[in-house]
């Protein structure tokens, strides 16, 4: 099979290379496979910067993938051959609590991922793809979707009349407008762009805010909430705008700590967190059940994921150059002839 494999450490390295199509084990399933999408960290596991140490040498990269059934190993009852399936990234956490090491069955990296032609899924850890969605369009589901899923609804529980802030307009931040929206709440979305804030506001963002020309963003978020703050923040960001966050967020709210795009580490003011009862919950992506779940309502509620663009295979260097340059939507790429 051709597969896209990392030989080391940078864009250049990432090479176009024919392997043996594995074969499925006990309990696995082979997947052709149609589509994937690109996260952040498929771009920091390239750059090096994302548990370096971990990742072996011709990883095959990116998690979210979806595509058919092509062959079951033995002892698989869940699938069928034709079955469309989707991967689902921490691949053994399936409920209830993490355990210590669900990130070394992280697909796409430690694991070997779905940027190839064929791959190897457990067959208890698959996930049907929506049946409204195409191959390309359900490929953006598993981190970015099930991220701000996890932390709206399965954590948060955001209920309708609610406040959401959601900061930037990247892959968690579009899927949390769209569902929170969908779910009767109110949307502030922040962004770099006035262009993709108008863009934020057709999808259901009541209020915008532009973190460039308003630094210091969460005065803004203050005074669109009458001095109240947010119910629910979707962090991103971390680093120094975690204090801009808890001044944000309402007295007993709730930040979703999901990302570091402005640092990985936090320097806390601790008196305006302990003050306002704040809750600050990490999260990391999410289980199989919220996954499966999350595809239900979807399909019930016509949910249509944003999409910047669409690679094909042979170009999937571009498809990461795109994501540097800050799409608007997913970036996905191509990889079966079809897209059902
Ligand atoms: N914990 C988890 O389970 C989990 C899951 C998924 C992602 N993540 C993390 O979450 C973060 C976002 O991931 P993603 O895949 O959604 O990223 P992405 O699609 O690459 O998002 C990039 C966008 O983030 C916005 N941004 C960048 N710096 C910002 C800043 N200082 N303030 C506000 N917005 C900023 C920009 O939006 P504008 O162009 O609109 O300004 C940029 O276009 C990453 O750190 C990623 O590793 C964590």
């Amino acid at each position: 099979m051709r597969a896209w494999q990392l030989d080391d450490f940078g864009l250049k390295n990432l090479r176009l290379a024919d392997r043996p199509t594995p074969r499925p084990q006990e309990g696995q399933i082979l997947v052709k496979v149609s589509a994937v999408s690109l996260n952040y960290r498929d771009k920091a596991i390239v750059d090096g910067v994302y548990d370096p140490e971990k990742m072996p040498k011709g990883l095959i990269p990116v998690n979210d993938a979806a595509g058919v059934v092509a062959e079951v190993g033995p002892g698989v009852t869940e699938w069928q051959v034709g079955d469309r399936v989707l991967s689902h990234f921490y691949s053994h956490w399936l409920e209830g609590p993490p355990g210590p090491d669900e990130p070394d069955w992280q697909l796409g990296g430690p694991l070997d991922g779905g940027l190839a032609e064929y791959m190897i899924l457990e067959a208890k850890s698959a996930v049907p793809a929506p049946a409204n969605l195409t191959d390309q369009q359900a490929a953006t589901l598993p981190i970015a979707a099930l991220t701000a899923w996890f932390a709206l609804v399965e954590y948060g529980r955001l209920r309708p009349g609610q406040s959401v802030l959601v900061q930037g307009t990247g892959g968690v931040s579009l899927f949390a407008v769209q569902f929170a929206t969908a779910l009767g709440a109110r949307v502030i979305a922040t962004s770099s762009s006035d262009d993709k804030l108008r863009r934020a506001a057709a999808l259901g963002a009541g209020d915008l805010v532009n973190y460039r020309t308003h630094p210091d963003w969460a005065d803004e978020v203050l005074r669109l909430t009458d001095g109240r703050g947010v119910d629910h923040v979707v962090e991103v960001v971390a680093g120094e705008g975690l204090n801009q966050s808890v001044r944000a967020t309402k007295a007993a709210g709730h930040i979703a700590l999901v990302g570091f795009l402005g640092g990985q580490t936090a320097p806390l003011d601790v008196m305006p967190l302990l003050y306002s009862q704040a809750a600050i919950r990490g999260i990391a992506v999410g289980h199989r059940r919220a996954f499966v779940e999350m595809n239900r309502w979807i399909e019930k509620n016509g949910l249509e994921p944003v999409i910047d663009s669409v690679f094909a295979f042979e170009d999937a260097r571009q498809a990461y150059e795109r994501l540097e340059e800050g799409p608007f939507g997913k970036v996905v790429i191509r990889v079966g002839d079809e897209d059902q």
